[in-house]
């Protein structure tokens, strides 16, 4: 049911606050990491030396992000694949469960990454999954799952199983770090600490909505964006073009900022929207000098950033405002929920189907 919401994308986008919450409860057990309900204990850490993830459309956006905390959390080498890539290219995998194969997946029914976890399996490879439904294929073949426990996803466009991976995708890192004796108790409450006021950001997230609503008159009909953005903030980049892609059929590339220079900056001109995503965090002023280097070739910016970032208002055409925190794997949540919103608003301003987009299925059971 979509409980008074026009579309279950909308009502999806809504229930991420719940869906963190509920999380905090299921993945916490006296206030710490809960390794049962993580995955932790049924792999055999000490053994592995690499990480590959495999995964498709959004779960490999997620995925992509996942290297960017679990590599400086265990201090393990990550190689994030597409699956459809990974099963075919003759990977480097290392033998008696050395290399751990993570895959991620909303449906756990996905060709691509089962066909993946099962040439990992044959190779030798422990295999973990995070996975949001329990006894799909998926899980099914993984010495080990983490159920994400966001509950049912109806809308073909991933919204809350994206904010669900990564949040599992981190607190996973963590319980592998303290593991092997590289996070301190110290570490994890303050890790648990930022965790508990997550929700509350994330409701004060979805304020971003009126936002989006007034902004979007100005854009809707463009047939081209761009979204950038550094750091965890670049994975976020390519899930808002996915987005837009997807539900309102209009062309978008996200890239990494400092790309911009090698090619897609040819592309700028007055009639090209740029979404930047400009969180204050350790890349805030090269991001903001890459807005300047766009508005100086006439790019439309909207800024997804604070609302008291006074030099992102300065070189943005519009600020859709995002709550600041410190953690990054956190601060990637809160910056997912307004590129949601700003997908979905165009799209309705387009009318089109938003819940079923033409061509695309919610699980993609063939390759
Ligand atoms: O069920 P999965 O997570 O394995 O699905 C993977 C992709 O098909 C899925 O994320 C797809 O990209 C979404 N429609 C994106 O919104």
């Amino acid at each position: 049911e979509k409980h008074g919401y026009r579309h279950y994308m909308l009502k999806e986008i809504h229930e991420q606050p719940s869906v963190i919450s509920h999380s905090i409860e299921h993945f916490l057990k006296d206030g710490k990491l809960n390794e049962e309900a993580l995955g932790i204990t049924k792999l055999d850490l000490d053994k592995i030396q690499d990480i590959n993830i495999v995964a498709c459309g959004t779960a490999f956006i997620a995925g992509l992000l996942g290297k960017y905390f679990i590599e400086p959390l265990t201090g393990l080498p990550v190689n994030v694949d597409l699956a459809s890539e990974f099963r075919y290219r003759n990977p480097h995998m290392l033998d008696e469960g050395r290399t751990l194969v993570i895959a991620v997946s909303q449906s756990g029914e996905t060709a691509d990454t089962l066909a993946s976890l099962k040439h990992a399996k044959e190779a030798g490879c422990q295999i973990f999954s995070v996975c949001n439904v329990e006894y799909s294929s998926i899980d099914r073949i993984s010495d080990s799952t983490l159920l994400m426990n966001a509950g049912p996803e109806i809308g073909v466009a991933s919204t809350k199983a994206f904010t669900s991976q990564i949040l599992c995708l981190y607190l996973w890192a963590n319980a592998f770090a303290k593991q092997i004796g590289k996070l301190s108790p110290e570490q994890e409450n303050q890790m648990t600490q930022e965790l508990h006021s997550l929700p509350v950001h994330i409701d004060l997230a979805m304020n971003s909505e009126d936002k989006v609503k007034t902004i979007i008159n100005d854009y809707y009909e463009s047939p081209n964006f761009l979204y950038i953005g550094r750091g965890p903030s670049y994975p976020i980049a390519l899930e808002g073009a996915l987005k837009l892609k997807e539900i309102s059929y209009i062309h978008a590339e996200g890239y990494a900022s400092g790309e911009l220079k090698h090619g897609p900056i040819a592309l700028v001109d007055r009639h090209m929207p740029i979404v930047a995503i400009a969180p204050q965090d350790e890349y805030h002023d090269k991001s903001i000098s890459n807005i300047e280097e766009v508005r100086a070739r006439e790019g439309m910016v909207i800024g997804i950033g604070h609302d008291k970032d006074d030099k992102l208002q300065a070189v943005c055409n519009d600020v859709i405002p995002c709550p600041q925190v410190n953690n990054p794997a956190f601060q990637a949540i809160l910056s997912s929920i307004p590129i949601q919103f700003l997908a979905y608003h165009i799209a309705v301003k387009r009318g089109t189907d938003v819940d079923q987009p033409r061509n695309l299925a919610k699980s993609v059971t063939v390759e």
